[in-house]
């Protein structure tokens, strides 16, 4: 399974700003475009709960797409659960990963936030990442933590400037 990771973070490296849950409050309307080709790519996107909480009104499922929400808790969702569209799960990466392999998917987009992208991370999962830099400065707001130590190696791949005020879009791969 290939993985991929995409997020956007201000130049002090935060995911939100403070503790608005809309990101494209504050994200360009260039980032968005990539976003949403890789997500039209994709037949296959993990998020995590905070993630969903903070889209779900906006989101529309599809039958050539499965949305897979990770969460300690699957019970408190399982009235919205659709089998193959949107699905709740309190599996490891490791084991989520195994899962969906064997249910055939080649690929993942891993669309954040910070909380799941660091537990990806931590397992050495995550193949390739995309990191769009808005030039901003938010001060608070999420950052990449996690409890458990990461130690990754990425290796730069790409670097694209999207639009006129100077948001850079960088690719790497992850070894
Ligand atoms: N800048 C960006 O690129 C970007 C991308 C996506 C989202 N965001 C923003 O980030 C904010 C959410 O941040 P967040 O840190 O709360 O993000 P999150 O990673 O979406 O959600 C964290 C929650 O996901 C669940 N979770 C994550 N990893 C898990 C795992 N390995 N196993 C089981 N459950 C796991 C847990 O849910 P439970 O608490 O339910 O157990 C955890 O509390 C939102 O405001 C969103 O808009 C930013």
């Amino acid at each position: 399974m290939k993985i991929t990771l995409v997020m956007v973070s201000s130049i002090d490296g935060r995911f939100t700003r403070g503790n608005e849950s809309d990101i494209h409050l504050w994200s360009s309307k260039e980032d968005n475009d990539h976003f949403t080709r890789l997500r039209d790519t994709h037949s296959l996107i993990v998020m995590g709960s905070g993630t969903y909480v903070a889209i779900r009104e906006t989101l529309h499922l599809s039958e050539d797409k499965l949305r897979v929400v990770l969460t300690t808790n699957p019970k408190k969702y399982i009235n919205k659960s659709v089998e193959n569209q949107l699905e709740f799960s309190n599996e490891t990466p490791k084991k989520l990963v195994e899962h969906l392999s064997k249910r055939g998917y080649k690929k993942m987009l891993l669309v954040g936030g910070p909380r799941l992208a660091s537990s990806f991370f931590a397992f050495h999962l995550v193949n390739e990442l995309y990191l769009t830099i808005e030039p901003k400065i938010f001060g608070k707001g999420n950052t990449f933590t996690s409890k458990t130590i990461i130690d990754a190696d990425l290796k730069f791949m790409s670097v694209k400037k999207l639009n006129k005020k100077g948001t850079l879009l960088f690719r790497y791969s992850v070894h």
